[in-house]
């Protein structure tokens, strides 16, 4: 009776333990995921904007401001392919060029937010093509 008592808190204990480790995991896996559709929330909104009277140029420093913070979580998102990939590395580094030039000059009509918007978009889809 001992010995099976022992055996059962063991069975227990471990499955414990292993619903502790699949959830780490998913956890893991769930945060580059997550960084990427918040991201991909501020590009629709900057695009939707675009259709809109005022081109969504008042909320578009909002949403530009939104996309350089969570692009400066991607080396820590994606360590591994941040550690392992020179091209994975440029890839974000030419996606932070395009949120640069829209931040410091921020885009004064809609001409310009436009082709922010697009440069922004294409160097995101640029990544996509090799990594995603
Ligand atoms: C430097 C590379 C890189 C850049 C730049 C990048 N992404 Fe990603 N993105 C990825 C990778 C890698 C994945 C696949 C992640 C996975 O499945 O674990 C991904 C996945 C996604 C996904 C799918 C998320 C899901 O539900 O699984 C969306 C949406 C997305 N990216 C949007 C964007 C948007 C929008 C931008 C630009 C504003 C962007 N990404 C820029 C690398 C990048």
């Amino acid at each position: 009776m001992k010995y099976l008592l022992t055996l059962l808190a063991g069975l227990l204990a471990g499955a414990l333990l292993t619903a502790t480790a699949l959830g780490a995991i998913a956890a893991r896996e769930r945060y580059p995921r997550s960084v990427m559709v918040v991201m991909q929330a501020n590009l629709t909104a900057l695009q939707r904007g675009l259709r809109e009277r005022d081109c969504g140029l008042p909320e578009s420093r909002h949403h530009f401001g939104q996309l350089v913070a969570l692009g400066a979580e991607i080396p820590r998102a994606f360590a591994a392919r941040e550690r392992d990939s020179v091209e994975f590395r440029r890839a974000r580094e030419l996606f932070e060029a395009a949120l640069d030039a829209a931040d410091t000059a921020p885009p004064a009509d809609c001409a310009a937010l436009n082709r922010a918007i697009t440069a922004v978009g294409q160097s995101c889809e640029a990544c996509h093509a090799r990594f995603r």
